[in-house]
């Protein structure tokens, strides 16, 4: 992260005041991930004050910063923070006829090898071979996310992801396959920050389906409206 960026100065305030203008109590907020740097419940419990204390519900993703949640246990953070925080993993929640569905994700982030003019020669193979691992994972978990809906007779769908849903060698994933194998109108991602990487990967519309970045920076601390 490119902390030292004047758009992160003060950036939590920011934030707090742009939701403030933009969100009413009867919206729906979803923060894509990042959401804090502690380590477990009691370490982050500033900063869930600080979610908590945003208008709106509030639907939280894991990104990888997130050590706080523990993948297997996203049921003990839901009755911890219920009615106040919900986390959305393996499971999903209502907005009027449509289902927000989401997970981590992953995608393979080098190290890349470059030549002198920055083009890319190669990869670290090993690095490569866990990323997989960890996509064959996130996508188990999105399945489940979708099949929770769809058992509950959701047909319209929203799919957030942490990650951006390919790599930059990528022109699709097996999360962008999902999405257009269950009809998803929209797919929401972040974890890119800093210009270089803000179009790392799909942006606006590809096969039939919008794709939105939106990192606090990209987006300067506004939320962005979905629907
Ligand atoms: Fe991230």
């Amino acid at each position: 992260m490119q902390m030292k960026d004047r758009v992160w100065r003060n950036h939590e305030e920011v934030f707090r005041r742009n939701c403030e203008t933009l969100i009413q109590p009867e919206d729906t907020l979803v923060l894509v991930g990042d959401n804090s740097f502690g380590k477990n419940p009691t370490d982050c419990e500033p900063d869930m004050q600080y979610m908590m204390g945003l208008p709106g519900r509030k639907i939280l993703l894991r990104g990888n910063h997130d050590k706080y949640w523990d993948a297997k246990k996203t049921n003990a953070l839901n009755e911890r923070y219920q009615g106040r925080l919900n986390f959305l993993q393996n499971n999903f929640y209502p907005y009027e006829d449509f289902a927000l569905v989401g997970t981590k994700g992953h995608c393979f982030e080098g190290p890349f090898y470059l030549d002198r003019k920055g083009r890319i020669l190669g990869w670290d193979e090993k690095n490569e071979e866990k990323s997989k691992e960890q996509v064959e994972k996130e996508t188990g978990r999105l399945i489940q996310s979708f099949e929770a809906a769809k058992s509950a007779g959701y047909r319209r769908f929203l799919m957030f992801l942490h990650y951006p849903p390919t790599n930059i060698l990528e022109e699709e994933s097996s999360f962008t396959k999902l999405a257009e194998e269950y009809g998803v109108e929209q797919v929401i991602y972040a974890h890119s920050h800093g210009e270089a990487r803000f179009y790392d990967s799909i942006q606006g519309e590809f096969h039939g389906i919008e794709y939105s970045l939106v990192s606090g920076d990209y987006l300067r601390w506004k939320p962005k409206r979905i629907l």
